[in-house]
């Protein structure tokens, strides 16, 4: 129901102490106009939590926090406690250790040539004996930043130099790195509906203010995102137009031109995070935003564990040199740059030509275990728009299904998959799941999937769970 997930909301950003006590409250009219529902469902939602002791009504002037509704300063200092309000309920389900991994957006460690990295290894080891008594530099190895620099320029025209090229450990950091950097407590954050999980728990331990962008099979609705720019002035949109995680959906060419445009025109920041444009089945996806940018506009995430090695966590970040000070002064809070021998392994090996090759055998290898996936759901009835590109289905499965209970069944069965809602700041998408063909071999596949539609309750809910 709608109104609970806005009573979880306020909730989150009471306990956060985004409000102090005896503080008011957005008044429900605005409330409603900012998130973009009925003034009934915020009224709901604010009755529930005065029914909670969360907050109390003041002279029918409107809802105060109540005394004791916030967390106590010290408590949200408690790592405990911070894990569990908000800790990233995918690395939980991530962690269960199971025979049918679905939940996973990784590749299985099977498709990658391991036994050649070892080979890479060495080669560095005697082109640089001294690698691993050295630091990188903060922004980043760079004689790797240069190559990127080219492979970027000559691909995507990019046409950026060295300086403007930040190596981080995995693009989860880069997404860490310019929200620290560039927000601040109660700014407007867009992000997608839905979006990937743990960018919601960066923003919200920011104390940003996000409001979601549907997506959908053919991009956003432009008016829609116009309309937020304009009324809320946020200061920067996340956004993974790329085969998006978790739904699969690319924005079309046009779009990216014309967002490039309203953020220029709207001074908000885009941060495009890319990590699975190299894994597309049939033609290759149109050029990032970054291409279409001239104003400065666009941060450019790019990370490359997802295909070329996990284990490396080398990522990128590109953006023009105003913000690129702030990212390397956070940066060096961070860490003291990216460790060198992964920079200079992934060097070594991207640029190599087995690595192009082993590119074209895994996108088949994607592509024929997305087809059993598909295959193995076709006479399910479930519905999911079947993506041209990354590592994941994103299914609709009828609505009768209860989520919490489905994932529990299917842990008991030695299976995970991620629960739509978590994709969702606002908790949404109840029927949804993601499933990633990303993971397992074929015959896991095809036997995992077996077992799974067997666990999905028939509507009338007398098809329990088979063992
Ligand atoms: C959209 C998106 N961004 C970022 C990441 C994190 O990438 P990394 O492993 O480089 O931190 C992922 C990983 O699943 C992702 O799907």
């Amino acid at each position: 129901m709608l109104f609970k997930q806005v009573y979880d909301y306020l909730l989150e950003r009471i306990q956060r102490g985004e409000w102090s006590e005896d503080e008011k409250l957005p008044s429900v009219r605005s409330l409603s106009a900012e998130l973009h529902v009925h003034r009934l469902t915020v009224f709901k939602a604010y009755q529930m939590l005065k029914n909670n002791n969360k907050v109390y009504v003041k002279d029918k002037q409107g809802y105060y926090i109540q005394t004791g509704a916030v967390m106590p300063f010290h408590s949200l200092q408690d790592p405990i406690v911070l894990a569990s309000v908000q800790g990233s309920s995918l690395s939980e389900i991530h962690d269960v250790k199971v025979d049918y991994q679905f939940s996973k957006a990784l590749l299985d460690p099977n498709l990658l040539p391991n036994h050649y990295f070892a080979e890479y290894a060495k080669k560095v080891f005697d082109l640089y004996p001294k690698v691993l008594g050295t630091y990188s530099t903060i922004q980043g190895d760079q004689e790797l930043r240069e190559a990127l620099t080219r492979y970027f320029t000559e691909k995507y025209r990019f046409y950026i130099t060295a300086d403007e090229l930040l190596v981080t450990s995995g693009s989860q950091q880069a997404i860490d790195l310019v929200a620290r950097a560039l927000v601040r407590s109660r700014d407007i954050v867009l992000v997608e509906q839905p979006t990937y999980s743990p960018a919601i728990d960066v923003f919200t331990r920011l104390g940003a203010r996000m409001i979601p962008v549907e997506i959908h099979p053919h991009g956003y609705d432009l008016d829609q995102v116009e309309m937020l720019m304009q009324q809320f002035k946020p200061r920067l949109f996340y956004m993974n137009p790329t085969f998006h995680n978790p739904t699969g959906y690319t924005i079309p060419a046009e779009q990216r031109k014309r967002l490039v445009e309203l953020a220029q025109t709207y001074r908000c920041l885009i941060m495009e995070d890319d990590p699975y444009r190299d894994i597309y089945f049939g033609e290759k996806p149109p050029f990032p935003l970054f291409t279409y940018d001239t104003a400065g506009y666009v941060i450019y995430i790019r990370s490359f564990s997802k295909y070329v090695a996990p284990g490396l966590g080398i990522s990128i970040a590109v953006c023009r040199p105003a913000v690129m000070r702030e990212l390397l002064r956070a940066k060096s809070i961070s860490d003291s740059g990216t460790p060198l021998l992964s920079q200079k392994i992934f060097l070594h090996y991207f640029f190599s030509e087995r690595m192009q090759q082993h590119l074209v055998k895994l996108r088949i290898a994607l592509e024929v275990r997305k087809e059993i996936m598909e295959e193995a759901l076709s006479d399910t009835g479930w519905s999911w728009e079947s993506p041209q590109g990354g590592f994941n289905l994103w299914i609709r499965l009828p609505d009768h299904v209860q989520m919490e209970k489905l994932l529990e069944t299917s842990i008991a069965n030695s299976i995970t998959f991620v629960p739509g809602y978590i994709f969702d700041s606002f908790k949404g998408f109840r029927s949804w799941i993601r499933l990633s063909y990303a993971y397992l071999n074929e015959q896991q596949l095809r036997e995992g999937m077996r077992r799974f539609i067997s666990l999905v309750p028939a509507p009338s809910g007398l098809l329990e769970a088979s063992q």
